[in-house]
């Protein structure tokens, strides 16, 4: 049972923010609920997964980004393109699970928003009952009218207007900011309702977690071998090493920095050369949040909310979590002598 004193429902908090704009239609807040009710359905079947027939495992087919789709890949997926826009407040919505953007025809003036989703995060996670995510965007359309172009889906992470992300892990949070702040809602599923836990969240600005997948290391360039090092054994001598923490959900892992602090890292490699991880529907949402909480999150050299994206499926290096540690990372890489780049 919530304490008694929090029975702010993520449905009044958007509301709450609507009141600061009177000439605000409800379109906004009405999609960011939509988007919440998506998050309650696919909870509900990422909670029963392993009883339910044919939603564990793999569909067998392939997407765009070359990765075996999961079938709750594919559940969340549908979930997100069939609850998102319902009254026409979008014009185009874009996902890591479809080559292409979806364009919405645009209803009578509204149809202003473009949404970005990575409809379940973690997939390979997914059958061993460990902790997924969903991230999303919420940008305004840049041209006037008529379908959706590629300017409307392609803008820098500053130009957001609101970003989340949902985890499914022992509860289920959604976390979201439109600027004012970033909030945290924890699901009741005995009235099925996401209820204010943890309000205007704060990354400590230093943390004593890192989190990248060491078994890369190989791969990296020598200057990120030379941080993680550091990270790990302590930058001078008056420093002490950090614990390593890795759940490779990403929405887990930002979580958990998000609350305790720290790092997380997932560098460009000889294999990835831009790095795994997606700018528009994975870095990008979650740096606004983490900036909103006082973080920061970087490509290694600069804000991740500077990058003006070139294509939907553009993967980036991400550094994100306590700005203290992204900031000195971003030193370090900027340092010529930790050794040749890629
Ligand atoms: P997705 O399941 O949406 O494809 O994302 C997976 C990502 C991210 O969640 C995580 O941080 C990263 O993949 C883990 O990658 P590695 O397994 O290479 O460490
Ligand atoms: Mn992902
Ligand atoms: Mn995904």
């Amino acid at each position: 049972m919530s304490p008694a004193g929090n029975l702010v429902t993520v449905e009044s908090h958007i509301l709450d923010l609507q009141r600061m704009h009177p000439s605000a239609s409800g379109d906004f807040t009405s999609l960011l609920n939509d988007i919440a009710f998506a998050a309650k359905i696919i909870s509900r079947e990422v909670g029963r997964a392993g009883l339910v027939e044919d939603i564990l495992g793999s569909t067998g087919e392939e997407n765009i980004q070359g990765e075996i789709v999961q079938r709750l890949d594919e559940y969340a997926n549908r979930i997100m393109l069939s609850c998102l826009g319902r009254r026409g407040q979008c014009c185009m919505l874009a996902s890591e699970e479809l080559e292409k953007p979806v364009l919405r025809e645009v209803g009578s003036g509204s149809g202003s928003y473009v949404v970005v989703f990575d409809p379940l995060d973690g997939s390979s996670n997914i059958d061993a009952n460990v902790s997924i995510g969903t991230i999303f965007s919420i940008y305004r359309r840049r041209t006037i009218n008529g379908p959706a172009q590629d300017e409307d889906l392609l803008q820098p992470g500053s130009k957001l207007l609101a970003a989340g992300y949902v985890i499914y892990g022992s509860s289920t949070m959604f976390v979201y900011t439109t600027g004012h702040g970033a909030h945290g809602f924890t699901l009741d599923p005995g009235i099925g309702e996401f209820l204010l836990s943890h309000e205007n969240l704060s990354i400590p600005f230093a943390g004593d977690i890192y989190s990248v997948n060491e078994g890369n290391e190989p791969k990296w360039d020598s200057r990120v071998r030379e941080i993680v090092r550091r990270l790990k054994y302590g930058r001078d001598d008056e420093t002490d090493g950090m614990s390593a923490r890795y759940i490779g959900s990403l929405v887990a892992d930002f979580h958990r920095n998000m609350l305790y602090g720290g790092v997380f890292l997932y560098p460009a490699h000889t294999g990835s050369p831009d790095g795994k991880l997606r700018l528009l529907y994975e870095a990008a949402p979650l740096a606004m949040i983490a900036e909103q909480a006082g973080g920061y999150g970087s490509n290694g050299h600069s804000p991740i909310l500077d990058i003006q994206p070139d294509s939907l499926h553009q993967r980036v290096p991400l550094y994100i979590g306590s700005r203290e540690t992204v900031l000195w990372i971003e030193k370090m890489m900027a340092d010529s002598t930790l050794g040749a780049g890629l």
